[in-house]
């Protein structure tokens, strides 16, 4: 049995359901949208050119704010640095040893609202040194290419901006995306959207839409955003490991594995106190903390592989929780986290874990993913146990709400090639199209025939189950 069918069959026969469907329906994913009254396309009072440092003193970058806080590509300029420019993160090891060994390539401290990480950037000049999808974004050692539905205003109608937005994604990544406005444009601003949605360009016009789902694990996320530790120097989280061979970007794959894993902790911490609030029965309770337990440990062993692959003694440094529980206590609000964090995350973690493993031939590496993926679907298992309990109190607003979260979180995936890491399935890391193809299985032939049988509906209302409120 292969490893989707697999899980599958694991999670079917834990819920003690009896038929397994493929969940494979042949129909298009229906946009509902939100209309709502913040469409300002076109307008853009009080222009301020965004400028970046050169040693001949500060210089247009192309990108104007408005005084909307609308930022758009007026012009495409090249990037510039100044010439003594270095990175800014001096302490990620793996990252600064995969920077030294590319040109141009600089290891940068990511601030976001809620955390600080290190990533390796190539640095662009100009959008000749991206992709045709993509536009060079100036912003000194930070400059890189960007996905761009349009290069500059000029690209897009007339009286329309070709407007840039910057935020991160449930799993704590930055995200970029620069696209033509529209008369049609439901939103500009994620304000402009209910809870538990944002503004983002759907592909043809700005649209409310569900935060992406998870395919990092279980996330820990405060308003739909991934919140993670930094890494930072000490020993105490390593799980001894036997000597690997050292390789960077083994290493800051781990780093980065290590850190989702940490932050499963939280997720499962706030998951507990939730399940109190609504009176749950002990049993599931007991579950979930010996699930963080389980997180505990798969930090450990990856912070421990991480270290093993060259990143020396590195742990988890402080974790931002605050606001953890203020996304909402009430069923509907918990049961919308549950499906995009368990039903959702822990599924496809478990997939990949367990795929992962099967084509790992490093005999240490594959003996951390199987633990992890056996203990993952275990954790799968009991988000669809949590959620059939919610489910169960007959709440009309858990019942749409989770209807409508998996509905937004079940649309295809892009169809561009995906990117990432290449070659190293020995060490545990899987090939980006495999990756994806995986993914997008699990969550059709798994998480929808799952979330069909529990919801009582037909593949086709859960995947376009039309007016309801996004
Ligand atoms: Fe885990
Ligand atoms: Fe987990």
């Amino acid at each position: 049995m292969d490893t989707v069918s697999s899980l599958r069959a694991a999670l079917w026969i834990s819920l003690g359901l009896s038929a397994c469907g493929t969940g494979s329906s042949g129909t298009d994913p229906t946009d509902t949208g939100t209309s709502t009254t913040g469409n300002q396309a076109g307008l853009c009072s009080k222009p301020v050119e965004l400028l970046q440092e050169t040693d001949a003193g500060p210089v247009p970058t192309g990108y104007v704010k408005c005084s909307n806080r609308v930022v758009h590509r007026e012009r495409a300029e090249a990037a510039e640095l100044v010439s003594d420019a270095t990175g800014t993160c001096t302490w990620d090891y793996p990252c600064l040893a995969t920077c030294e060994a590319s040109e141009g390539a600089f290891c940068n401290s990511i601030q976001s609202d809620a955390d600080e990480d290190c990533r390796c950037n190539t640095t662009c000049t100009t959008d000749s040194d991206c992709d045709d999808d993509e536009a060079c974004y100036p912003n000194g050692v930070h400059s890189t290419c960007i996905p761009a539905h349009c290069k500059t205003d000029d690209d897009c109608d007339t009286d329309m901006l070709c407007e840039l937005k910057t935020g991160s994604d449930v799993c704590g990544n930055p995200t970029y995306a620069q696209a033509c406005q529209s008369v049609d444009d439901e939103c500009r601003f994620d304000a402009d959207c209910s809870n538990r949605s944002e503004c983002r360009f759907d592909g043809d016009k700005y649209a409310c839409r569900a935060m992406s789902s998870s395919d990092c694990g279980r996330p820990f996320t405060v308003e739909g955003k991934g919140r993670i530790a930094t890494a930072q120097v000490r020993a105490d989280w390593l799980e001894a490991s036997k000597p690997l061979p050292p390789h960077t970007q083994a290493a800051a794959w781990w780093l980065r594995i290590a850190q989702l894993e940490h932050a499963s902790i939280a997720s499962f911490s706030r998951f507990s106190l939730e399940l109190l609030s609504l009176g749950a029965p002990p049993a599931l309770i007991a579950d979930v903390h010996q699930a963080g337990l389980d997180e505990i440990r798969h930090a450990q062993l990856c912070f421990g592989l991480a270290s093993g692959f060259g990143a020396g003694a590195v742990g988890p440094g402080p974790l931002d929780v605050r606001g953890a529980l203020s996304d909402g206590l009430d069923a509907p609000s918990i049961a919308r986290r549950l499906v995009l964090e368990a039903c959702i995350g822990e599924t496809l973690a478990a997939l990949e874990a367990a795929e992962s493993a099967r084509r790992a031939s490093d005999p240490e590496v594959r003996a951390v993913l199987e633990e992890i993926a056996t203990d993952e679907q275990r954790h799968a298992e009991l988000g669809w146990t949590c959620l059939r309990w919610l489910l169960a109190s007959g709440d009309a607003g858990v019942r749409s709400g989770v209807l409508i979260t998996f509905r937004q979180a079940l649309q295809p995936a892009e169809a561009s090639a995906p990117k990432g890491i290449t070659g190293l399935e020995a060490y545990g890391i899987l090939e980006p199209q495999r990756r994806r193809d995986l993914l997008e299985q699990g969550r059709l032939t798994v998480v929808l025939p799952l979330a069909t049988a529990l919801l009582g509906e037909s593949p086709e209302a859960v995947l376009s189950s039309p007016n309801l409120p996004a």
